[in-house]
């Protein structure tokens, strides 16, 4: 069923993000997605970063559809879908959350007293929701060193001690994921990772998001590590928006 919402506020996050704040009397946990609609043009789906009495999504423009829901002003109505997926396994015990880009919207609601945060980004300009973590729990890595460190997440994730996390968390491009992956696939740490692909129906009827027998919508978004591990085509291929089978990272 198409629900609709007045936006109450928007926050930029980012020269090229944005908070679209709405009501929802709807229990939604962290990692669980909506299929949020521009009319005319199409859907996507969109994981929640604010998931308490006020909802929110946290956007970037990268087609025309979240070209269109990016534009919405406030007082605009905001259409949506769901809420669908398993969400993230929450846990008061220490945790760090591995945000690469948008993929730290994800991880947002999630933030509390005991998180830790490893978040990446191409640019300086694309660091997302850093200022929720102390400094002293905080490491900031951009492909370009334009802040924080230059290099990748795992560059980061090699000198330091994992063992007091009870959890981590990884959102973000799926090369990203796949790095992350394969440092911690043997390592025996309790993982989760939320996964993106193209979705069409939300609801486990298209099979769109189907990946290596799994379908995103139904099964995820949300994995563990030894799932991940089943997935042969995770990192390797994913379905374009026509049903076509390309490399991930094209
Ligand atoms: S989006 Fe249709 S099966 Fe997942």
């Amino acid at each position: 069923m198409m629900l609709k919402s007045r936006v109450t506020r928007i926050e930029r996050q980012t020269p090229t993000v944005v908070t679209l704040f709405f009501n929802w009397d709807q229990k939604v946990l962290p990692g669980q997605f909506i299929m949020v609609w521009a009319p005319g043009i199409g859907e996507v789906p969109m994981s929640l970063s604010h998931t308490g009495d006020e909802k929110a999504i946290t956007i970037k423009s990268y087609g025309p559809t979240t070209e269109a829901i990016i534009k919405i002003r406030e007082g605009d109505y905001i259409f949506f879908r769901g809420p669908y997926g398993k969400p993230f396994t929450s846990t008061e015990n220490k945790k760090l959350m591995i945000g690469g880009g948008s993929g730290m919207a994800s991880l947002r609601p999630l933030v509390d007293n005991n998180s830790y945060g490893l978040i990446s980004a191409r640019t300086r300009d694309e660091i997302l929701f850093s200022s929720l973590f102390s400094s002293n729990r905080l490491k900031i890595m951009t492909d370009d060193g334009s802040a924080g460190r230059k290099g990748y997440p795992v560059d980061a994730l090699k000198e330091m001690d994992l063992s007091p996390f009870h959890i981590i968390y990884v959102c973000g491009p799926e090369v990203m994921l796949n790095s992350v992956f394969q440092y911690l696939k043997d390592s025996g740490l309790n993982v989760e990772f939320s996964l993106e692909r193209n979705m069409k129906c939300g609801i486990g009827v298209c099979d769109s998001c189907s990946i290596s027998g799994f379908q995103l919508c139904r099964d995820g978004p949300v994995f563990s590590l030894s799932t991940l591990r089943e997935m042969e085509e995770f990192g390797r291929w994913k379905l374009t928006e026509s049903g076509k089978r390309v490399k991930v990272g094209t």
